[in-house]
């Protein structure tokens, strides 16, 4: 396969070269690819920028248990879709992922998916938050990263045993910060909006709580801290300080932390409904502030797919969560007024070195590394049609918006996955 036509960025630049594959690794950079055997497969990159796939940190696929609002299948050929060749699995399925024994079953049901699939797994039995998870036995199948995420672990002392038990196996834990007290009944972020519309809110200071315990249990133990979804100034100001004296911990946003306002819960649709919740302009100029400067090492999407009967219902009655794969990289290039290397650290290379994925995914664009590549055109102007996206879901807050740029094709280890923005199985 050749892909013709357009420029490679990764981490170490840009330039513009055609990229020949060969049996699913990269053989050539450069511009003398010039004439290929017949029967090659041409990918045309025109206009295109070619890179690394994308790596998402934060996808729920639903498989074990919900399989009416995603599959492993559905929700790989979106990522696929999205431009991402590997993805990290949430462990908040049913059963969760919380022994050697189911993530065995999902990575089993990831093999063969339009996309690699990659498992977390719970840090505490059933994501209980009581017992924890057979850790070590989880690791020694490949898991990297640990989360409860859907919840916060509650217990400061667990979750410093958790911190020093992972640090000890060289592996990630992962925080869904939300102070469970703080947070009780709420179905939206405390503030205006949700004085003005009578709806419960829970307060920033319910993430930030958290991620000022975790940073501090994170110094005590030397363990490895990513954090998912953080959402407020206040949490963004923490991470900033913490890294600024040398602590090791990573932290994701997500493109509705960018783009949306608690304001939009003032239609009462659900489909605004989500953990941390949309919360407040202040909080979105933070949030990406915080992805100019470099205070965030990744933008995941938690795509949260969620079945009609749990989404259209009373706002109060509602699942929380939005899906994203498909949508996150156009946000991001739509929303953010960064540059297009930037953005694909944020999406590719760096959430790839937090997974610990960078022998296949995130790397540079060169001869002898795996075909995993994805094609992106970034004048594209597209409309979000929620029918059209390949997600068994449909809760997308985003019906309607017009974004510009676009993936075009996606790249598996040398297999066409997407061609011209069309799945190919
Ligand atoms: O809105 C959310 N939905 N936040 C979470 O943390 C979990 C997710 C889900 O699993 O639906």
């Amino acid at each position: 396969m050749v892909i013709r036509g357009g420029t490679v960025v990764d981490a170490t630049g840009s330039r513009p070269a055609d990229v020949l594959i060969q049996d699913g690794v990269i053989s050539t950079v450069g511009s003398k690819v010039g004439s290929v055997p017949a029967g090659t497969v041409v990918l045309d990159a025109g206009g295109c920028i070619v890179a690394p796939g994308l790596v998402d940190l934060h996808t729920h696929l639903r498989e074990p248990g919900r399989e009416e609002a995603e599959t492993v299948e559905s929700g790989a050929r979106a990522a696929a879709l999205g431009g991402y060749t590997a993805v990290v699995a949430m462990p908040n399925t049913e059963p969760a992922i919380d022994s050697a024994a189911v993530v065995r079953q999902v990575l089993e049901l990831g093999r063969g998916a339009c996309c690699d699939v990659r498992v977390a797994g719970a840090i505490t039995l059933g994501r209980e938050g009581r017992l924890l998870a057979p850790i070590a036995e989880m690791a020694a199948l490949g898991v990297r990263i640990f989360t409860d995420d859907g919840a916060g672990v509650q217990d400061a002392r667990l979750m410093r045993r958790a911190l020093e038990y992972g640090s000890a196996l060289g592996v990630v834990l992962a925080q869904h910060c939300e102070d469970a007290s703080l947070a009780a009944g709420s179905h939206m972020h405390e503030g205006e909006w949700s004085s003005r519309l009578g709806i419960p809110g829970q307060p920033a200071e319910a993430e930030e709580l958290m991620v000022s315990r975790d940073l501090a249990l994170a110094r005590l133990t030397g363990g490895r801290l990513h954090l998912l979804h953080l959402s407020t100034a206040g949490s963004l100001a923490m991470v900033k300080g913490a890294k600024a004296s040398g602590l090791p911990v990573t932290a994701e946003v997500v493109p509705h932390h960018f783009t949306l306002t608690d304001a939009a819960v003032a239609s009462f649709d659900p489909v605004f409904k989500v953990n941390p919740p949309l919360r407040t302009a202040d909080d979105v100029a933070a949030v990406k502030a915080a992805l100019a400067e470099g205070v965030i090492d990744a933008i995941a999407t938690d795509h949260a797919p969620h079945a009609q009967e749990d989404k259209e219902v009373p706002f109060y009655q509602a699942a929380p969560g939005m899906i994203g794969l498909e949508t996150a990289l156009a946000l991001a290039l739509t929303e953010l007024e960064l540059p297009i290397e930037r953005i694909l650290a944020l999406a590719s290379w760096q959430p790839a070195a937090i997974a610990g994925l960078t022998a296949e995914h995130g790397g540079p664009v060169a001869a002898g590394r795996p075909a995993n590549l994805c094609v992106i055109d970034p004048t594209a102007k597209w409309v979000v049609d929620p029918a059209a996206l390949a997600s068994r879901s449909r809760n997308t807050p985003y019906a309607g918006r017009a974004l510009v740029g676009r993936v075009r094709h996606t790249v598996l280890r040398g297999e066409p996955v997407v061609i011209d923005c069309e799945a190919q199985r």
